[in-house]
C-alpha cells in the first residue's frame, strides 16, 4: 500500500524508513526494505507494524548503503506473513521487487518461470516479477529496459520498484494505474506512493503517467514509455510541507484533521466566490456552452467521498433543476448507466486515487461523457484521467477516516451547483445570493461547532460498553446519519446504521430496545418546517419505545428540547449546508467513542486510507 525507493548519499534505510512511517496512514499490515551495499543487496520484512522490521533491524542489522526501496503491504491475496511480505527477490538473491496492486495474469507467468527452472517459494505475483526481471537483465544488464520489457507482458493494474545488486546506484519504478511520485532532491531522488513520504527531503516532485518507467539517479531521473520512447514529465511543486503531515501536539491525526476545518472549508473557498457573490471557477475547463447543454449529472464515489455526493444531489437538484444520479463508484459501470454527451459526471476522491472511482471516471469517459473530479490531491490519477478538476483544499489528510476531506468536498459540491446554476441562469435569485453570502461565512460556524463539543466527548465515553447505535436523519440529514453510522464503524468498530427517519416505520423502528442511543439529525425549523416537525414527531416514536435520544438540533429550535435525552446544539444555517455543521459533531462522537474502547484511531483495523484495487 506504501512505497518508497531511494538514490542518494544519505542512509537509504533511515530515508526508506522514515517515508514507510510517514505512509503508515495509508493503512498496512506488513513491512520490508531492502538496500544495496557492498555489491550485494540485503533485505528485511516483518509482519504486522513497522515497528516489527524495527526490532528486526536491530536484531539483524542491514548493510548501510545509498540506494535502497521499501514498502508498506495491506494484504489481499496471501495473509500478513513474513513470507509473503515485500520486498520478494529472485532465487539469487540479486533482484528486490515492491509492489503495489494485482498482476492478473501471473499464474501464467508463473507456471511459464516453473518450466524454465526457476523456484519460486511464496504464492504471491509479485515474486514473478523478480524472477523476471532477474531474467531480462541477465541478458540486457539495464535495469530500467529490463523492467519496460517485464511491464509489456504484465496485465492488471500495478506499481514497481526494483533495485539491483549489478547497479547499485539506480532505482527502477513503473506505474500502470496505480499511484507513484517522483521527488528531485540535490544529488538525490525519491519514489513513493505519494508526497509524503520524502517531503522532509524535497518539495520537488514529478507526476508519472500511465505506462511509463521511471529510472532514478543521484543526478537525475529519466522517465520513458513502457516501450522506452521517452516521455514528457511534469514537475510541480508541492505547496504544504512536512508539518502538515505531522501532527502538531494532537494525540492521532484525526483530532488534529477535525480541527482543521474550519480552515479547510475557508480555503476550499477562497478566491471561487468574488464581492458581488458571483463564482469564478476557472479550474473548471469544460466550457459554459457545454455546461449548458447538461441534462443530468451522475456522481460517482466510494465511503465518505460518496456521501458528500448524496448531500450534493440536494443541492443540485434544487439549486439548478438538472437531475442528478449518486452511485457508489464500484456498482456503477457493471449495471450499464445510460450516459452520453450530455452528463456531466462527478467524481468525488479524496486521494484520486481510488480504483473503483478511477474505473467508473473511465467508463463515463468512454462513453462520451464529461469528467469533473473533485480531488484533495495534487497530480493524482483520478483528476489527470478527468476532463476538469476542483481541487479542494483540506491539505494532507492522514488518518483513514475521513474528515476535513468530506467537509471540503461538501464545499467543491456546492460551489459546482451554484456555478451550474450562474452558468445555466437557473432560479440565479435571492435564495442563491443569500446562500453564497451564508457559504463565506460557514467556517466560523463550523469554528462554533467545535468550540462546544466537550459534551459530546463525554456522551461518547459514557456510551463505550454499547453494541448498537442508530442514526436518523431526513433531507440532506440522511447522508449525514449515513456518515455518522459510517465513522462509528469505521473507528468505534460498533454496530452502527443510518436511516432516513421516514422510512424507520417500515422496518427499522424493530430494532429500537430500552435504553438504545439513536442519534437523531433534524433540520432547521424555518424554511422547510414541515421536514422539521416530521422529525420532532419521528423522535416521539422511538423515545416511546424507550429509545435513548441524542438530538443535534438548531440554537434556538425548543421543539425538541422536551423529547432529548441528550441534546447537541449546532448554529443555524440553511437547510442545504446543514450538513457542514451538523457532521462535526459526530465525528467527534466516534473519534472519542474509538479512544474509550481502546481502538487505534488513526488506522483502524482492515482498513486502508486510499484503496487501489477494485
Ligand atoms: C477508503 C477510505 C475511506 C474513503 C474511501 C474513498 O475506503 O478508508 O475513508 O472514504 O476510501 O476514498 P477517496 O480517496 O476516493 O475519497
Amino acid at each position: 500500500c506504501g512505497i518508497v525507493g531511494y538514490v542518494g548519499s544519505q542512509s537509504a534505510l533511515d530515508v526508506v524508513m522514515a517515508g514507510l512511517k510517514r505512509l503508515e496512514y495509508r493503512g498496512y499490515d506488513s513491512a520490508g526494505v531492502a538496500v544495496l551495499a557492498d555489491g550485494g543487496l540485503a533485505a528485511a520484512k516483518r509482519a504486522g507494524k513497522l515497528v516489527n522490521l524495527e526490532k528486526e533491524l536491530v536484531h539483524r542489522p542491514l548493510p548501510a548503503g545509498g540506494t535502497g526501496i521499501g514498502h508498506t503491504r495491506w494484504a489481499t491475496h496471501g495473509g500478513p506473513t513474513d513470507a509473503n511480505a515485500h520486498p520478494h527477490l529472485d532465487n539469487a538473491g540479486r533482484v528486490a521487487v515492491v509492489h503495489n496492486g494485482i498482476i492478473e495474469n501471473f499464474a501464467l507467468l508463473r507456471a511459464e518461470l516453473a518450466g524454465r527452472g526457476h523456484e519460486l517459494g511464496s504464492e504471491t505475483d509479485t515474486e514473478v516479477v523478480a524472477h523476471l526481471l532477474a531474467e531480462e537483465f541477465s541478458a540486457c544488464a539495464d535495469l530500467a529496459e529490463a523492467m519496460r520489457l517485464v511491464c509489456r507482458r504484465l496485465e492488471g493494474a500495478f506499481t514497481l520498484v526494483a533495485v539491483h545488486a549489478d547497479e547499485p546506484d539506480v532505482v527502477v519504478g513503473a506505474r500502470r494505474n496505480s499511484p507513484l511520485v517522483v521527488g528531485v532532491g540535490e544529488g538525490e531522488a525519491f519514489l513513493a506512493s505519494d508526497v509524503a513520504a520524502f517531503i522532509a527531503h524535497t518539495r520537488s516532485a514529478i507526476e508519472l503517467g500511465q505506462d511509463q518507467v521511471v529510472e532514478l539517479r543521484r543526478d537525475g531521473v529519466r522517465v520513458t514509455g513502457f516501450d522506452g520512447a521517452p516521455a514528457d514529465v511534469r514537475s510541480y511543486h508541492v505547496d504544504w510541507d512536512a508539518s502538515a503531515a505531522e501532527k502538531g501536539g494532537y494525540d492521532y491525526f484525526m483530532l488534529k484533521e477535525i480541527a482543521e476545518q474550519p480552515k479547510a472549508v475557508a480555503d476550499t473557498l477562497l478566491g471561487r466566490i468574488d464581492a458581488s457573490g458571483s463564482l469564478t471557477l476557472d479550474e473548471v475547463r469544460i466550457s459554459a456552452s457545454e455546461l449548458r447543454e447538461v441534462d443530468k449529472v451522475v456522481i460517482v464515489a466510494c465511503g465518505t467521498a460518496f456521501h458528500a455526493g448524496l448531500i450534493a444531489k440536494y443541492a443540485i437538484e434544487h439549486w439548478t433543476r438538472i437531475p442528478c444520479e449518486v452511485e457508489l463508484a464500484s456498482e456503477f459501470r457493471y449495471r450499464d448507466p445510460i450516459l452520453d454527451g450530455r452528463s456531466l459526471v462527478i467524481a468525488i476522491s479524496q486521494s484520486g486515487e481510488t480504483m473503483d472511482t478511477l474505473m467508473a471516471l473511465r467508463h463515463a469517459r468512454e462513453q462520451g461523457s464529461k469528467v469533473l473530479a473533485i480531488c484533495n490531491t495534487n497530480g493524482s490519477t483520478i483528476p489527470r484521467e478527468s476532463d476538469a478538476v476542483l481541487y479542494t483544499h483540506a491539505g494532507p489528510e492522514v488518518a483513514v477516516a475521513s474528515t476535513k476531506a468530506f467537509l471540503t468536498q461538501l464545499v467543491a459540491c456546492y460551489l459546482v451547483a451554484l456555478y451550474l446554476g450562474q452558468v445555466r441562469g437557473t432560479k440565479w435569485g435571492d435564495e442563491i445570493q443569500a446562500v453564497v453570502r451564508d457559504l463565506a461565512e460557514i467556517s466560523g460556524e463550523v469554528e462554533r461547532v467545535l468550540e462546544t463539543m466537550e459534551p459530546v466527548r463525554e456522551l461518547a465515553r459514557s456510551l463505550a460498553g454499547k453494541n448498537t447505535v442508530l442514526f436518523l436523519g431526513r433531507h440532506v440529514g440522511y447522508p449525514v446519519a449515513l456518515e455518522g453510522a459510517l465513522k462509528l464503524k469505521e473507528l468505534a468498530y460498533m454496530h452502527a446504521e443510518g436511516f432516513a427517519a421516514g422510512e424507520l416505520k417500515h422496518g427499522p423502528i424493530a430494532l429500537i430496545e430500552a435504553d438504545l442511543p439513536v442519534v437523531v439529525v433534524v433540520p432547521s425549523p424555518r424554511g422547510r418546517s414541515v421536514l422539521h416537525d416530521k422529525i420532532v414527531s419521528n423522535i416521539q416514536e422511538i423515545r416511546a419505545r424507550g429509545a435513548r435520544t441524542i438530538v443535534i438540533a438548531e440554537e434556538g429550535d425548543e421543539a425538541v428540547v422536551p423529547y432529548a435525552d441528550h441534546l447537541i446544539r449546532i448554529p443555524a444555517t440553511p437547510t442545504l449546508l446543514q450538513p457542514l455543521v451538523a457532521t462535526v459533531p459526530l465525528q467527534v462522537f466516534a473519534c472519542e467513542l474509538a479512544t474509550a474502547r481502546g481502538n487505534e484511531v488513526d488506522q483502524p483495523r482492515n482498513l486502508a486510507k486510499s484503496v487501489t484495487v477494485e
